[in-house]
């Protein structure tokens, strides 16, 4: 790392804004690394079951109980009083990830998600709709990575002449290690992307502050960030949730919502050792996996919308106690023709939660998380369930009950695979369960209603004609049941 170090130092070839910012990511990257040398190490930081406990009522809160307390309500008056505090709100949109899961080769957030717009100017519009609606001026920040930096720029060009204000700053460029020797796989400061890792978006209290974005936040008079991801069409600005946070003095809430027999993988809070606590499935012991994932027991997970105070971020900061767990992350990278594992290190800030006083759990309703992971749920945003409305997607009146469940199969795993076999998105307004595997094609103006199951054997195709109406039925091959 020393060598790494000295060369990018000595470079003639780099500013010197370049330098100190990479001097500053490898300090950073070094106490990351050797806390991770002595976690490993340590078996005493282990977390002990039996000293979990369940959260209190004053610390896990119900958006219905928000609604209806005597300072907050849904009347038009009252949230145009709340509005008042939207002075001291900024938004912020992790925006670091790529969308490498659906074969996308950019930033997830440019991915086109209904009538010619992305997840980012969805976002934009958002933020432009609740500025005009409250004359306020409420400042969009985007976290980007090295990854997603310049498509993002260029993207947002488009916004400099409207009226908001859109600010972005990067997060750190980590170096990876090889697995088996622990020594940085980048041998120059310049050596190719594969070599760097953005590390995860715990890192965003650092890059917040390091950018001098924080302070700028906070000489504005600004007082809560409200974080969330990129992909989250469901997180919007709430008011009744800036409300309580200032109200209570909170340093932190975060929104929680249902958790489903699908949402095994979220995070849960917990109270351990006196702390309120976020308990990811990677902490769990084997042995208690199951347990971990029994609804009944452990009944919310993280949405990953956050409202955070910024002077409480900047105070984490300044005395260098923002140690959330390592996520340690195995990746294969390719060097001259031949396979070698890689180890890069990230931290998430939902882990930061413990770290602040008087931090809150709001269970919301699962509207505020519509997260798209995968084509199935990109499918299900650009349907008709949802109608635009001002950048926010609102459930059409007319459906029932939770939304479909879409399993596509892995024909439709990369986004281009999906746009060719489902040029035209079907409407599904009374669709409840949607299968399609192997190799099938929609056509145009189909209709799916209640359950639909089409599963092509290998070596066949099925084309699904302009028009179809399919209502409960199961088609393989040319059968149709
Ligand atoms: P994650 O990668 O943590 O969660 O990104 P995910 O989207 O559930 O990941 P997959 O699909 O399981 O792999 C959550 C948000 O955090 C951003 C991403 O862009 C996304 O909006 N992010 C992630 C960063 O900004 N920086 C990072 O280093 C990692």
């Amino acid at each position: 790392l020393n060598k790494l170090i000295d060369s990018t130092l000595s470079n003639p070839k780099l500013s010197n804004e370049t330098r100190a910012k990479f001097e500053k990511e490898m300090d950073s990257y070094f106490s990351l690394f050797t806390r991770y040398l002595n976690e490993k190490s340590n078996l005493s930081n282990k977390l002990q079951w039996d000293k979990i406990k369940s959260l209190t009522p004053k610390e896990i809160v119900s958006f219905q109980d928000l609604m209806s307390s005597k300072n907050s309500s849904s009347s038009k008056e009252d949230s145009t009083d709340l509005s008042s505090n939207l002075n001291k709100l900024a938004v912020l949109k992790l925006n670091g990830g790529l969308g490498t899961s659906m074969g996308c080769v950019g930033p997830k957030s440019v991915i086109e998600v209904r009538d010619g717009n992305s997840f980012l100017d969805l976002s934009v519009r958002q933020i432009e709709h609740l500025n005009r609606k409250y004359d306020s001026d409420v400042p969009l920040l985007l976290m980007n990575s090295f990854n997603t930096d310049k498509d993002t720029q260029h993207l947002i060009k488009k916004y400099s002449g409207n009226r908001i204000r859109i600010r972005s700053f990067n997060q750190s460029r980590f170096p990876r290690v090889f697995k088996d020797s622990l020594l940085p796989v980048p041998q120059d400061f310049d050596d190719s992307l594969d070599s760097w890792y953005p590390p995860g978006h715990g890192d965003l209290f650092e890059s917040l502050y390091h950018s001098g974005e924080l302070d700028a936040l906070i000489e504005q008079g600004i007082e809560v960030l409200f974080v969330s991801n990129g992909d989250n069409l469901g997180a919007t600005v709430d008011l009744n949730i800036l409300q309580y946070m200032l109200q209570t003095d909170s340093k932190y809430i975060m929104e929680l919502t249902d958790k489903t027999r699908a949402d095994v993988k979220g995070g849960t809070l917990i109270s351990y050792e006196d702390h309120i606590q976020l308990l990811e499935v990677a902490q769990v012991p084997k042995q208690h996996v199951d347990e971990f994932k029994n609804i009944r027991k452990f009944k919310y997970f993280n949405t990953n919308n956050l409202w955070i105070n910024l002077k409480a971020i900047k105070h984490l900061i300044e005395s260098d106690t923002a140690k959330m767990e390592i996520i340690p992350n195995e990746k294969q990278i390719k060097r001259n023709g031949q396979d070698y594992n890689v180890l890069q290190l990230e931290t998430a800030c939902g882990a930061a939660i413990r770290f602040f006083s008087n931090a809150h759990g709001v269970v919301v309703p699962r509207t505020r998380f519509l997260p798209v992971k995968t084509c199935s749920d990109l499918l299900l945003v650009k349907s008709d369930l949802f109608q635009l409305q001002h950048g926010e997607l609102k459930l059409d009146p007319s459906r029932f009950g939770p939304n479909p469940l879409i399993k596509l199969g892995s024909h439709f795993k990369k986004i281009n695979n999906f746009q060719e076999r489902i040029p035209h998105i079907p409407k599904i307004v009374e669709l409840d369960h949607l299968t399609i595997t192997g190799n099938v094609f929609l056509g145009k103006n189909v209709t799916l209603k209640g359950t639909v199951i089409i599963v092509c054997s290998e070596g066949e195709k099925i084309d699904i004609p302009n028009g179809s109406e399919l209502e409960n039925v199961v088609i393989t091959g040319n059968l149709q049941i």
